[in-house]
C-alpha cells in the first residue's frame, strides 16, 4: 500500500467518509435526473471510479442503474457493500488500484459479474493522471455516456494531487482522441475556492 492508499484506507478505516458529502454532486443528481439509457436484457449499467463511500453509486442504484464501484481503500468498499445490502440495492463494489484496473480482468459470476463495458461511467474527484481516462473511455458501451468531473488545476480544494491536475483542454483532447463525441466541457465554479472540470461525453453508436 503507497502512502495515498494508506491515507484514504485511514480515513474510511476511522469511520470517515468521502471529503464531499453523502449527496450526489449537483452534476450527476442532475444527470440521474434524466431518464437512464433504455437497454434491453436488464437495467443500464454503470461503473463509478475512485467510488469512497459510494455516494454516487447508491444514487445510481436507486436510479434504477446496475452499478458496479471501484476504489482501492477495503474499508471504503466494505462501507458500500453494507449500504447496498441493507437498502436493498443491486450493484457491487471491487477494490482494486485503478492505475491498472480493467474490468476484462474480474472473472465473477452470478449477480457479481462485472460488465466488460458500460451505459454510464461517472468519475467525481478521482484525481489522477489521464492514462485512466484514456483505458476508461473504452469501456462505454455504443451510445454510452462518461461524466468525468475532476477538480482544475490552481482550484484550491481538494485533497493535494499525487499528480498534475489535467486541464478542461488536455482532458477534452484525450476524449476526442478516443472518438467520443462531446456533450459539454466546461470549467465550474463550485464555491468561492473550488473550479471543477466538468465533461460529459458520448460514445457513439
Ligand atoms: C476525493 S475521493 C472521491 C470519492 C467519490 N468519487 C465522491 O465523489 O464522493 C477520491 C477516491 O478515490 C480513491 N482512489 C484514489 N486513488 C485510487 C486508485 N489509484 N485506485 C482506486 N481508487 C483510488 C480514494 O480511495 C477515494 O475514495
Amino acid at each position: 500500500m503507497d502512502d495515498n492508499q494508506r491515507m484514504w484506507e485511514d480515513r474510511y478505516a476511522s469511520g470517515g467518509s468521502s471529503p464531499d458529502g453523502a449527496q450526489p454532486h449537483p452534476e450527476v443528481a442532475a444527470l440521474l435526473d434524466r431518464p437512464a439509457r433504455e437497454r434491453t436484457g436488464g437495467p443500464p449499467t454503470a461503473l463509478d471510479l475512485g467510488a469512497g463511500t459510494g455516494r454516487h453509486t447508491l444514487a445510481l442504484a436507486a436510479a434504477g442503474y446496475d452499478p458496479t464501484a471501484v476504489d482501492f481503500s477495503p474499508s471504503a468498499v466494505r462501507t458500500i457493500t453494507g449500504a447496498l445490502a441493507e437498502r436493498g440495492l443491486p450493484g457491487r463494489a471491487l477494490v482494486a488500484d485503478l492505475r491498472t484496473w480493467t474490468p476484462e480482468q474480474e472473472q465473477r459470476s452470478g449477480p457479481d459479474a462485472v460488465p466488460p463495458q458500460f451505459d454510464l461511467i461517472v468519475a467525481a474527484y478521482f484525481q489522477h493522471d489521464l492514462a485512466l481516462l484514456r483505458r476508461a473511455a473504452e469501456w462505454l458501451v455504443p451510445g454510452g455516456r462518461l461524466l468525468w468531473i475532476t477538480h482544475a488545476p490552481g482550484s484550491v480544494e481538494g485533497p493535494p494531487p499525487t499528480v498534475p491536475r489535467p486541464t478542461l483542454q488536455e482532458t477534452v483532447a484525450v476524449l476526442e482522441g478516443k472518438g467520443l463525441d462531446l456533450l459539454r466541457a466546461e470549467q465550474v465554479r463550485t464555491t468561492d475556492t473550488a473550479l471543477d472540470v466538468v465533461v460529459e461525453a458520448l460514445r457513439p453508436r
